[in-house]
């Protein structure tokens, strides 16, 4: 959200609102000077000053019910790309769906291209290509290698195939969740409307795999910052002298950043992360995320990757017959493992609840990698569940919400910064809104 909501937390850094950008000229937004307004009286909820603090509270109290009044266009106007969902979800909602659906190495027939194409940069191989063929050296433990082959989905999921129908079972992967610059990089390359000239572009995609890159030094603790940071600044160095970005000073530009944010937001040299979305060269570019930071314009929160990559639309229809039909023997279940170094941790404290509740609740106990080794427990565990309880992780969002929705059982989300507040584009932004989408089927 723009707003800062009366619940959410302040915010740990300041806000980075939709600025004055090129596009933005050419738009006719009723709400820019409202917007503007809004940025004017917004700024960081870290001023020491009490008194300042006050009045940002109390104009804050007056925005937010000003704000219930407004049409919920609002939230639609606030992406310079639109977002895929927002003109089409209610009309064609089967059409969205397998558009979404449809695997990489299908090739789409040219159709209209209502908001435009997309330019694939081709950069060099050390940003993208060399870090998948260095997959054993990506992470300290362990070789990568197996998670990034079949083009990102990762080693085909036998396991699972008592589990799914016998024909759906090929489309089944053991996906790592940190791939999504991969198969979004995939995606693009054999989208309709990617367009092999600069000049019919209205979008550009910067194919750079910032978390492989930085991934690889996240758990060294000897890494330098400037380690962390040298694929990043490598990149920004490339794509400024490119003279498609000067045109719009990147602001039509996008990519793909496939961790949480905060793996982007080192402020100090010895703090945790690279501090690429600092960098001054990234300020306008648009960074698709696993887990949005919620007061900056520029992060678009998308799903997690899941291991569930149909191969045509049809797959998509089967496996929503299949997951409809499913009889689900338990209310609840909760798969997870708790931190046993975290006083009152949250998710040891769901998990005695669910042990507790045993004639409703499915507990997955995940301690150590049992979840990890190639089971089909937890597929099973949410195709038999009608809800999941979904606390946050380390970070407050989960790929774990994703697998759970994908099996058809209904996330409980304990923070709303798990979920509202970072798939706008996707999920339904209010409560309210599931339920419209519910009757619309
Ligand atoms: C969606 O697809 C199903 C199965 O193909 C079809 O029966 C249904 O009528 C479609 N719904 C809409 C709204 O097009
Ligand atoms: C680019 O657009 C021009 C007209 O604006 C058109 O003639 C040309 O065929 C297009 N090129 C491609 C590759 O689509
Ligand atoms: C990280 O540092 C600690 C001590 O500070 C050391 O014990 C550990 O071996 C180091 N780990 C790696 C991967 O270098
Ligand atoms: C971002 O866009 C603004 C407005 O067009 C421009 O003034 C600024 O130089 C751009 N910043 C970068 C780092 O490209
Ligand atoms: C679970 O049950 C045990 C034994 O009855 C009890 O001691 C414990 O407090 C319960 N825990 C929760 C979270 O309800
Ligand atoms: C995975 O771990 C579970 C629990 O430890 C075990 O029952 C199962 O056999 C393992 N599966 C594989 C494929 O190793």
């Amino acid at each position: 959200m723009l707003l800062p909501l009366s619940n959410a937390s302040p915010s740990p850094e300041p806000q980075i609102k939709k600025p004055k950008g090129p596009l933005d000229f050419k738009r006719n937004d009723p709400f820019k000077s409202l917007k503007a307004f809004l940025a004017a009286h917004y700024p960081s909820f870290n001023q020491p000053r009490i008194c300042l603090f006050l009045s940002i509270f109390f104009i804050q109290i007056l925005l937010l019910v000003a704000f219930r009044s407004l049409p919920l266009s609002l939230h639609r106007r606030r992406q310079h790309f639109p977002s895929p969902f927002s003109t089409r979800h209610h009309q064609h909602l089967n059409q969205t769906v397998a558009t979404i659906a449809t695997a990489p190495s299908i090739v789409k027939e040219e159709g209209s291209c209502e908001f435009g194409k997309i330019f694939v940069y081709e950069l060099p191989s050390a940003l993208n290509k060399e870090l998948v063929s260095n997959c054993d050296e990506l992470n300290p433990w362990s070789s990568s290698c197996a998670a990034l082959s079949n083009d990102g989905f990762g080693p085909v999921a036998t396991g699972i195939s008592s589990v799914v129908p016998e024909n759906l079972s090929p489309a089944w992967y053991w996906t790592d969740q940190f791939v999504s610059e991969i198969l979004v990089h995939n995606r693009i390359l054999n989208h309709k409307c990617r367009t092999q000239d600069p000049n019919n572009a209205s979008a550009f995609y910067i194919p750079f795999y910032a978390g492989l890159a930085v991934g690889k030094f996240l758990f060294f603790n000897y890494s330098s910052a400037k380690e962390r940071d040298s694929h990043c600044e490598m990149m920004l160095k490339w794509v400024q002298e490119q003279p498609y970005f000067q045109r719009n000073d990147g602001w039509d530009h996008f990519m793909t950043m496939g961790r949480i944010s905060w793996d982007f937001r080192r402020s100090k040299d010895k703090d945790w992360g690279s501090s690429c979305i600092y960098k001054q060269g990234m300020r306008n570019i648009t960074r698709l995320l696993i887990e949005r930071n919620p007061w900056d314009y520029f992060d678009v929160g998308v799903p997690y990757p899941t291991g569930f990559h149909p191969r045509r639309d049809d797959d998509v229809v089967q496996w929503q017959d299949f997951v409809r039909n499913r009889n689900r023997k338990n209310l609840f279940c909760f798969a997870g493992a708790k931190r046993s170094l975290v006083k009152n941790d949250f998710r040891g404290l769901l998990l005695n609840h669910c042990r507790n509740a045993s004639d409703s609740c499915r507990v997955v106990d995940c301690a150590g990698s049992k979840c990890s080794n190639g089971t089909s427990l937890i597929l099973e565990t949410f195709l038999d569940s009608a809800f999941c309880l979904q606390p946050r992780g380390d970070s407050f969002t989960r790929r774990s919400i994703f697998d759970c929705m994908i099996a058809g059982s209904i996330p409980v989300l304990f923070w709303k910064r798990s979920a509202y507040y970072q798939y706008e584009w996707f999920l339904p932004g209010r409560t309210g809104e599931l339920l419209g989408v519910h009757r619309s089927k």
